[in-house]
């Protein structure tokens, strides 16, 4: 609820008051202390009386004039403020919609925010993705949406349905049976899902900056919703696109069939246990499903020769860097195959001259093959394998991601 405004609330009131006792006050009561002089000597009553009438008429003038422009400015002021509380408001809302990770998520955030912005008692978002399809709800908020909705949500329909194709919003002020009023406000965006925001109050009129504030927030709502799901087809794509290359490099290195998936999960466990944020966890889940995609361009029969697969680094690298859902997973891939002390390759990098996405995909990598069957040898137990990280961690691999690969081990996480 915004404040109430005092007289002397705000510098603003203060000033205006000190105006009027300077221009109002000061010269009323200097007229009015010659009048005490004057009127005595005025030998006609009549005169004495119009003299006193006409200072008493302009003090009440006065003070009706300066009752008035208090009223103005107080009356102001609580519209700046009402207003000052909606663009809150709705930048809250712009910044919460900048976050929400899916569709729902957005459509309840706008029902939400409606309430706050207009003072309604309940909200619905409606949405379709097909003209042919009838709206669904996609979210409803206040106690008594559930029941309102029942008992009006076929009229409400249609009205959603002429806000959405004509892109307008309806109004109707406590006119109904129900003694509701309504605000329908259709979601901006010419994008597909299509649909209106419906927000209701018991028989309390909207005043018409809540209905441009609601305008406003089914506006965002429905931009956001339209960004979301295009983000939503992308991550799809991405991922679906990522398990076709997982499986084709499944193929191409038969004897290591499931080994990015089981790599990108432990490097995942690693990776939340040593405090990766998440942009870095899903880089690294990237650069551990793709870390040999470089293979893919090494022809079968040169796989076991070192001088043929070290390139599939650099290559890998090369491939995932120019692919933006990708990129951050590029220089993980990079140095998959480096070592601390300066031995690994492609460029024989040393200690923290390796990312740790690196660091620790050096580490899942090496354990998945030590557990699996290879070519030339049988898997080894996880005890032995264990031992084998330790052995060279501070050479091959950063204590510190052994230490925490222990950690999980002994947790029985890996
Ligand atoms: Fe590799």
């Amino acid at each position: 609820m915004p404040r109430r405004r005092t007289l002397f609330g705000q510098s603003v009131d203060r000033s205006i008051f000190v105006a009027y006792f300077l221009g109002g006050i000061v010269p009323l009561l200097g007229f009015a202390l010659l009048a005490d002089r004057v009127i005595p000597s005025l030998a006609d009553r009549a005169e004495q009386w119009a003299l006193g009438a006409t200072i008493a008429g302009t003090g009440l003038l006065s003070l009706a004039s300066f009752l008035a422009l208090r009223h103005i400015v107080t009356s102001t002021l609580e519209k700046m403020d009402d207003d000052n509380h909606r663009l809150a408001t709705l930048i809250g809302f712009a910044r919460e919609l900048s976050s929400a990770p899916h569709a729902h998520v957005v459509a309840e955030s706008t029902a939400g925010w409606a309430i706050r912005v207009a003072h309604g008692e309940a909200a619905w978002l409606f949405v379709r993705h097909d003209l042919d399809k009838p709206f669904e709800c996609w979210a409803s908020r206040g106690d008594l949406a559930a029941s309102w909705l029942e008992a009006n949500g076929e009229e409400w329909l249609e009205y959603v349905d002429h806000a959405a194709r004509d892109g307008e919003g309806l109004v109707v002020q406590a006119s109904t049976d129900t003694d509701l009023s309504l605000v329908v406000a259709p979601l901006g965006g010419d994008a597909l899902p299509e649909g209106a925001l419906v927000v209701a109050s018991r028989a309390r009129p909207f005043r018409t900056s809540e209905i441009d504030a609601l305008a406003t927030l089914a506006g965002l709502g429905g931009v956001a919703l339209a960004n979301v799901e295009s983000d939503d087809v992308q991550r799809n794509f991405y991922s679906h696109m990522t398990e076709l290359v997982v499986a084709a490099l499944d193929t191409h290195i038969q004897y290591r069939r499931g080994h990015a998936s089981r790599v990108a999960e432990t490097a995942h466990l690693v990776g939340r246990a040593m405090g990766l944020d998440e942009r870095a966890l899903h880089d690294l889940h990237f650069a551990a499903l793709l870390h040999d995609v470089g293979m893919l361009r090494i022809p079968p029969e040169h796989q076991k020769d070192p001088k043929h697969f070290r390139k599939h680094t650099l290559v890998g690298h090369r491939m995932l860097s120019r692919i933006r859902a990708w990129e951050g997973a590029a220089p993980i891939v990079l140095q998959h195959h480096e070592r601390i002390d300066g031995a690994g390759y492609p460029d024989g990098a040393v200690g923290d001259d390796i990312c740790l996405g690196a660091r620790i995909l050096a580490v899942c990598d090496t354990w998945d093959a030590m557990r699996c069957d290879d070519w030339n040898r049988a898997a080894l137990t996880p005890e032995a394998a264990l031992a084998e990280l330790e052995a060279n961690a501070g050479t091959q691999f950063d204590p510190d991601v052994v230490r925490a690969f222990r950690g999980l081990v002994e947790q029985d996480e890996i």
